[in-house]
């Protein structure tokens, strides 16, 4: 176990005012009280693990990351157990994918058991902050950007990785989600970095994202960078479908999807209950058509801020599919969801030794 320094704020959040927060949280606008950080520099290595105040970094306007965009995240969530404890979810299966955007992106790569230990001295020193009631928990951002004062333009030697954290509830609101199928833009191809999960991806995502909003959607659906035909993932979270034959269809990966953790465990949720869940590409046009004929019964978006967020429509300029009534969710969307949830919130068997006790 590396040493961390804990320096505890001096003026922590009021607990009426913490509670008051707690009581209905939007996602990403309100953040604990602390954060871990750690340096890393090609001299010394990792090194200065801390949990801080959460304050305001100072970067050089020269610093690396703020030309060439050397950025990786992470989004992970500490739940609230039914009795009372706190535990992260897989979080192991967060520190191995953090280390593969990192090797993609020509960054230092953090050992894992480190980025495990960091999100826990946050989560115990903030533990007050996670959230008991429904749907909500305490979301955890690990990051780690490049820091070296330097304009030329090759992989830095000086990093900094941070975690911060605050309470959520549901991403999206109650019902359906809408999504706009983009035809203008596309989020990865071979080669690139879809795989990886950097803020540039994100950041490419965002002028979609803004037309799907203009078309009164809630999300985009990205295509495939080559032809344009088949389904990839959303903008921020991956997708599924169920066709009436009661198996589940999902884009497989290929480098230029997220690995997403939801998505395994969705996989996996599903086998445990005899759903058979087939990872093959899915064309635009078959869904479409599927989704008039009853082919396709239901669709949800699946990740750690969307959970699994069913989807009533998708919406192109040449038409809609439309799911069900387009505004009650599937049941086979509400029974994962549900079991799903259940194992996050300690409501039932942990048998595949994914819940994380801080
Ligand atoms: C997450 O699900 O954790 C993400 O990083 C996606 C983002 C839309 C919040």
């Amino acid at each position: 176990m590396t040493p961390f320094i804990i320096e505890k704020t001096e003026t922590p959040t009021d607990p009426v005012k913490r509670t008051e927060l707690l009581a209905n949280p939007s996602f990403g606008r309100v953040f604990t009280d602390h954060m871990a950080i750690i340096r890393y520099s090609a001299d010394k290595g990792w090194h200065d693990a801390k949990i801080t105040p959460r304050r305001p970094l100072s970067i050089d306007p020269a610093s690396t990351v703020l030309h060439y965009g050397q950025e990786i995240f992470e989004g992970m969530k500490a739940y609230r157990e039914k009795d009372g404890h706190v535990a992260t979810f897989r979080p192991e299966a967060n520190a191995a994918r953090f280390a593969e955007s990192a090797r993609r992106m020509g960054m230092a790569e953090l050992p894992e058991d480190l980025f495990v230990q960091a999100v826990d001295e946050l989560v115990r020193v903030d533990q007050d902050w996670v959230p008991s009631g429904e749907g909500q928990s305490l979301y955890l951002r690990p990051f780690m950007i490049s820091n070296e004062v330097f304009l030329g333009v090759k992989p830095a030697n000086e990093y900094l990785f941070i975690v911060i954290a605050c309470p959520v509830g549901a991403y999206f609101g109650s019902g359906c989600v809408s999504v706009w199928v983009s035809e203008n833009y596309t989020r990865a191809a071979i080669g690139g970095t879809g795989e990886a999960k950097c803020g540039g991806n994100y950041a490419g995502s965002l002028i979609a994202q803004a037309e799907a909003k203009e078309k009164g959607c809630d999300q985009v659906l990205f295509l495939d960078a080559r032809e344009r035909r088949f389904v990839e993932e959303m903008g921020g979270m991956n997708v599924m479908f169920v066709r009436k034959d009661g198996k589940i269809v999902t884009p497989p990966l290929g480098g230029t999807i997220l690995r997403g953790i939801t998505r395994n465990s969705l996989i996996q949720l599903a086998a445990d209950q005899g759903i058979e869940v087939i990872e093959e590409p899915v064309e635009i046009d078959e869904l479409f058509e599927g989704a008039a004929s009853g082919k396709y019964t239901e669709a949800f978006a699946c990740g750690t801020a969307a959970v699994l967020s069913p989807i009533g429509r998708f919406v192109r300029p040449s038409g809609e599919a439309v799911f069900g009534d387009g505004t009650t969710p599937g049941p086979i969307s509400q029974k994962l969801k549900k079991t799903l949830t259940d194992v996050q919130g300690g409501r039932t068997n942990d048998v595949h030794g994914w819940i994380h006790r801080i």
